[in-house]
């Protein structure tokens, strides 16, 4: 089943950003259009009240009704446009002066009683035809001894008009801040992670045959250092693998081909001609040698291989080393005297360990000595307690070896130029099995030369 695609991590941040920096300046832009929504009523209240009292100290002091009756265009002159509304009245008359060119309805207005001054709380609002909200009060005063209502009103269609044109330019700059962070950020963000576009193209580059390329990271920001590092960490382990894989595959080869071609030439050589049953038995018995060679070192690559997989499952229990020697002392017996070299076991201890791997390790330990050994000379096999730690040594005379053979000693399939050239018999596969056995057991197996002609090697247990 494919698995849906995410969107990109562009295309959300941008998304992201974008409707933040819109959401600013939306908020920004509710925040003035209400302010300067409540200024402009404000400025229109002042008007109408300011006309109120304008007119009514006028009537009260100069202009009598009669004066304005006979001639009402001199008022009509005095109001600046049609957006506003003047009604002078006797209380209960009909208007001496009505100035209403939109024809609009007023709300019910309370009267402000002669004397008291007319505030934002004496105003009421209404609607003009059109729609548009007027603002209006009515103030009472007295002229020439008669009582005189005064209504004055103003709608705001500037004011809306002005609200209107503001709105407008509100909506232009959310969507302009929308489009620009969209652009800008996507523009940043591409730059910014272009390198993780590097690393994916380098990973993408990766072969066996590369894989010694590693990411450079002087231009990795922080962020992405962490990943770059564990990427180039992970190269380090994959190329180190892959060169024991080829190394190991190489050696197996080169091992496993000398046995066979000995093998096939041998049969090709008895081949040629009719031979005697006794001749083709001896060549079956050569064979058999050459297959069992190729077995073990089949049955020891598989050990090591499996040894390396993943901790095997050890069968520890506690066993008595100077028993287990004793064990592989006799086994060796035979061998031992043939060379005419004699075993010494010392010491013991208890130990807690797998018995089979353990003898195997000791096994290949007292094999290497006594096949490596001075002719006539002595194997000392011992065990020692100390520091939480149990060491099983076996030492003997022989070669003198250098530095740098003596590291090399544990590596598969090494072998020193002395059982290269003696044995057919030699794989150099036992101590990088004993190196093996060790480490499953977190213990240690290493070698010194404590005299020169001496060679020692150790496998150190942790005691539980
Ligand atoms: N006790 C020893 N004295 C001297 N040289 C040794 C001793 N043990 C090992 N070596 C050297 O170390 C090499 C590696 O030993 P290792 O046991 O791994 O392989 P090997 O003995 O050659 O073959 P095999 O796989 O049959 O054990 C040997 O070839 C030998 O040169
Ligand atoms: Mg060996």
């Amino acid at each position: 089943m494919r698995t849906r695609r995410q969107p990109s991590l562009t295309l959300r941040s941008t998304l992201a950003f974008s409707l933040v920096a819109m959401l600013t300046v939306a908020g920004a832009g509710v925040y003035l259009y209400e302010s300067m929504k409540a200024s402009l009523l404000q400025r229109s209240d002042h008007a109408v009240l300011g006309r109120l009292d304008h007119f009514r100290k006028l009537l009260h002091y100069d202009l009598t009704l009669d004066k304005l009756q006979s001639s009402p265009q001199i008022f009509e002159n005095m109001l600046d446009s049609e957006d506003d509304i003047f009604i002078i009245a006797e209380p209960g008359q009909t208007p001496v002066i009505m100035v209403n060119p939109l024809q609009a309805e007023l709300p019910p207005l309370p009267v402000t009683a002669e004397g008291m001054r007319a505030d934002a709380a004496s105003l009421r609002t209404g609607m003009a035809p059109s729609g548009v909200p007027l603002r209006a009060a009515t103030v009472q005063t007295s002229s020439g001894g008669r009582a005189v209502n005064l209504t004055a009103a103003h709608i705001m269609v500037k004011e809306m008009s002005l609200l209107a044109d503001f709105r407008q330019r509100i909506y232009l700059a959310v969507a302009l801040a929308f489009l620009i962070t969209a652009l800008l950020g996507f523009v940043l963000l591409r730059r910014g992670l272009r390198p993780l576009r590097e690393m994916a193209a380098h990973a993408a580059d990766i072969s066996p045959e590369r894989l010694e390329s590693r990411m450079r990271s002087e231009n990795t920001p922080v962020e992405l250092q962490q990943l770059s590092d564990a990427y180039n960490a992970m190269l380090d382990r994959l190329a180190d693998g892959y060169l024991r894989l080829t190394q190991f595959s190489a050696d197996l080869a080169h091992e496993i081909r000398t046995p066979v071609g000995s093998l096939m030439g041998h049969c090709q050589v008895a081949l040629r001609q009719v031979r005697s049953a006794d001749e083709y038995q001896a060549l079956l018995a050569s064979n058999l040698e050459e297959l069992e060679r190729i077995s073990r070192i089949v049955e020891s690559i598989l050990f090591l291989a499996r040894a390396d997989e993943t901790q095997a499952v050890l069968q520890r229990q506690p066993l008595c080393v100077h028993d287990e020697m004793q064990r592989v002392a006799e086994y060796f017996e035979g061998l031992a005297e043939e060379r005419q070299i004699r075993l010494l076991i010392s010491g013991d201890a208890t130990l807690s360990a797998d018995p089979l791997l353990l003898r195997r390790a000791l096994s290949n330990l007292v094999a290497n000595a006594i096949r490596y050994a001075d002719h006539g000379s002595e194997v000392l096999i011992g065990v020692t307690t100390a520091q939480a730690h149990c060491r099983i040594e076996v030492e003997n005379q022989g070669p003198v070896l250098s530095d740098s053979a003596l590291s090399k000693l544990f590596d598969r399939f090494y072998r020193g130029d002395a059982s290269r050239h003696q044995s057919s018999d030699s794989n150099g596969l036992g101590l990088a099995i004993v190196a093996a056995i060790m480490q499953l057991h977190g213990a240690e197996a290493s070698v010194v030369q404590p005299r020169p002609g001496y060679i020692r090697f150790a496998l150190s247990f942790p005691m539980a």
